[in-house]
């Protein structure tokens, strides 16, 4: 379901929220009353659960409700002095002013803060998410999650939209950027550290879509059919590692239904597997519109309805003073939303607005880019560039004179000076528009080849492209292709003619370097004709500053593909994408409260691939790949020795890494275990690895501890998680199928 403001209509209620909200001073003046509320639930030595009690037993059921629902986006009317107070992000909950409880100020965040420039602020762009997994870096995972948390605080927001963790089952979703990849285990570990991250700003997290929002092609409409095993061990365990691990205070949950239920009132997904089996004791709200019923869902453990209060509004009283719904389960919802206020901090340090700090952003995106960017290709030593010899450089394709490419939807963070490819604006952005950061890759290359004669093609027309490499000492070719919520991607080939670009512009010259800016993987039908190839994602605010680094060595490649590149689109398990039929799109007309209960009419995708998800499935069904899961390049090589497993409370993988060549760089050691046939697993399964950073010529003895949960397996009978007895094989190595390592143990 989508609201309007998307589509670009600024209407006049927004004019009048504006004015209001000036009179008001968003957010602030609220908390500055809220500090001086005195009770015993300030009192910080209490638990956040007691201090959630406390407020609780104060409370009138009219601010109870007041807690369980948005108050509706910035442009929706109408404007009440409660939602006036917001700070105008995507969604606000009225705070308890009487009580000290200050209002919860949601903004958008996957990889920065969203429509900030709207708002007249500026916020950094990190890499895309997808980057950040190519990265395999938990300390820079939490780096990222903590620049959101600052830039959030500073622009006067307390609660994060991001985290997006569900699984890359399906690489044509227009949000796999969104995401961290195909496996459970990297995607859990890496969203979890992102969310602890932000939260160490005091500000709450959140993770989401919880769950199988797997394709953005009726999204509202599809019903995932899926087994519980299958559930638990691919999409859930992400959620759980993310969950357990991160604690993130919030849960966001998915659009879509799961096994007949929508996901937002799925007593399985919810009370069942999160609240009781993982003992998550934070709020669960619903994504934007993504919530069906009153009674349903909040049996089924939904606790916050956003944008509105179309269900938990007075509907929700009415039925709580029918009887309908109980007042413990009331209780029990104000309960987590309270106790999470808590312990995220918001109460205890309310916000304070202050300046964003622009170049500490883009030096943490800088940096993560740095990480992130994939080498795939580099015969003959292609790159680095020395820009001693070089005398000539051709920069073709993607606007890379100006700038580089940033993922859409609600993710989309504004750049400063409005979109690089048009003409300056006020730098706010529009629902669905190809933004492009004005990072130019032209510059940043000119800049470190500062004696060369560098050139620019727009690369519209392949036969002048051409030309332009033909004679230069190396042509450096940009390809694209931008991703959205709301939509999916026709095909995985690059859009706009670009691979008869790329083929022409390889065949004019022996020394091109293709730069990828994507965020699922591409189809190469030329991969052969360049002779280097780097996948650079959604580079984020300082994109061109890393990716010169790059291309020159001042920094070593170290990321590794979190997504198979399949060799078409032929060998995915779903070959063509199940689309909704029509009447599941959209409704036509105004939606009636029935059919807001009801939801469009579901469209059913079976998800019988099973525990074959991403590398998984390529490795079961034997099919090569162009690129495999956990592959890079490096300008070093390295060796692997030494491999011994020990069993003691949990297995643990040792084994050496050494740099055997000239240059420092950084491994990502995979580690990776086959388990026993009695199991039923595809062949074999990330269980964890470790970045290790190593001089030219130096060796580290490594560790890694791998938790009894990855070497299980999900029995649906017993309703949990077992250990399968037989013969385990560890395999390590650099990637997912270049494993020299490998040691068995026994489990009895
Ligand atoms: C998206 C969420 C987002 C929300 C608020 C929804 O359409 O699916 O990811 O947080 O809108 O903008």
């Amino acid at each position: 379901m989508k609201y309007s403001f998307r589509r670009g209509l600024l209407g006049i209620s927004a004019l009048v929220f504006l004015n209001l909200s000036f009179l008001a001073a968003p957010g602030l003046s609220q908390n500055a009353k809220t500090q001086k509320v005195k009770g015993p639930w300030m009192d910080a030595n209490l638990t956040p659960d007691e201090r959630a009690d406390l407020v609780l037993k104060q409370m009138t059921i009219d601010e109870k409700i007041q807690l369980l629902h948005g108050f509706g986006m910035p442009q929706d009317e109408p404007v009440t002095l409660l939602n006036a107070a917001s700070n105008r992000g995507v969604g606000y909950v009225a705070g308890i002013e009487r009580l000290g409880i200050p209002g919860i100020d949601m903004s958008d965040a996957a990889y920065g803060v969203r429509a900030s420039g709207s708002n007249g602020r500026y916020s950094t762009a990190l890499p895309a998410n997808v980057a950040a997994a190519a990265s395999w870096d938990t300390e820079a995972a939490f780096e990222y999650g903590a620049l959101i948390g600052r830039e959030l605080r500073a622009q006067g927001y307390n609660m994060s939209l991001g985290g997006g963790v569900d699984i890359t089952r399906e690489p044509r979703n227009g949000r796999t950027f969104e995401y961290l990849g195909e496996d459970p285990v990297l995607a859990g570990t890496l969203v979890a550290r992102l969310i602890a991250g932000t939260q160490s700003q005091h500000v709450i997290g959140d993770i989401k879509h919880y769950a199988f929002n797997d394709q953005e092609s009726g999204r509202s409409s599809v019903d995932v059919r899926i087994s519980k095993r299958t559930a638990r061990e691919t999409d859930l365990l992400a959620f759980e590692i993310g969950v357990t691990q991160g604690h993130p205070a919030a849960v966001m949950c998915s659009y879509n239904r799961v096994n007949g239920d929508f996901a937002c009132e799925n007593k399985y997904l919810l009370n069942e597997v999160l609240k009781k089996d993982w003992q998550f004791p934070g709020f669960v709200l619903s994504d934007w519109g993504g919530t069906h019923s009153d009674a349903k869902a909040s049996a089924a453990g939904l606790d916050n309805e956003e944008p509105g209060d179309f269900f938990y509004g007075e509907r929700f009283k009415a039925a709580v003073q029918a009887g309908r719904i109980p007042e413990a389960e009331l209780d029990e919802h104000v309960h987590r939303i309270l106790r999470s206020e808590f312990a995220a901090g918001i109460v205890d340090f309310p916000r304070q607005r202050s300046v964003v700090d622009p170049l500490a952003g883009l030096e943490v995106a800088r940096k993560i880019e740095e990480g992130g960017i994939v080498l795939l290709k580099n015969d003959r030593a292609a790159l680095p560039l020395d820009a001693g010899t070089i005398h000539t450089i051709a920069v073709i394709g993607a606007h890379a004179d100006v700038g580089m490419i940033s993922g859409g939807g609600s993710a989309q963070v504004d750049p400063p000076g409005g979109n690089a490819i048009s003409a300056p604006g006020e730098g706010a952005t529009h629902w669905q528009e190809e933004i492009w950061f004005p990072t130019s890759p032209l510059k940043a290359i000119q800049a470190r080849a500062p004696h060369a004669v560098v050139t620019y093609d727009p690369g519209t027309d392949a036969n002048a492209a051409a030309a332009a490499a033909k004679g230069a000492d190396v042509a450096i070719v940009f390809a694209y292709e931008w991703e959205s919520e709301g939509m999916d991607l026709p095909n995985l080939s690059l859009p706009l003619h670009q691979d008869d670009l790329i083929a022409q512009v390889a065949a004019a010259n022996p020394h091109t370097v293709v730069v990828l800016e994507t965020g699922s993987p591409v189809t190469m039908p030329w991969v052969d004709a360049p002779s280097a190839i780097l996948e650079a994602w959604f580079a984020g605010s300082d994109g061109a500053n890393a990716l010169g680094n790059i291309l020159f060595g001042s920094v070593n490649p170290s990321g590794k593909l979190p997504n198979t590149f399949p060799k078409s689109e032929a060998d995915l398990p779903h070959p063509t994408l199940v689309k909704p039929p029509l009447a599941s799109q959209r409704f036509s007309g105004p939606v009636s409260p029935v059919q807001r209960a009801e939801g469009l009419p579901p469209f059913q995708v079976e998800y019988d691939e099973g525990l074959k998800v991403g590398y998984k499935w390529y490795d079961a069904e034997k099919k090569a790949v162009l690129f495999p899961f956990g592959y890079g390049l490096s300008y070093t090589s390295y060796g692997y020795s030494g491999l011994t497993v020990t069993q003691g409370k949990t297995v643990e993988a040792t084994f050496t890494v050494t740099n055997t060549g000239d240059r420092a760089g950084a491994e990502t050691a995979e580690v990776y275990a086959s388990m026993p046939s009695a199991a039923a697993e595809p062949p074999k399964r990330l269980v964890g690895w470790s970045k290790v950073k190593l001089d030219a010529g130096e060796k580290k003895t490594v560790t890694v501890e791998i938790d009894p949960k990855y070497l299980s397996i999900f029995d649906e009978e017993k309703d949990g998680w077992i250990l399968v007895p037989g013969e385990y094989t560890i395999l390590v190595g650099g990637s997912s199928q270049d494993l020299p390592l490998r040691a068995t143990f026994i489990v009895k």
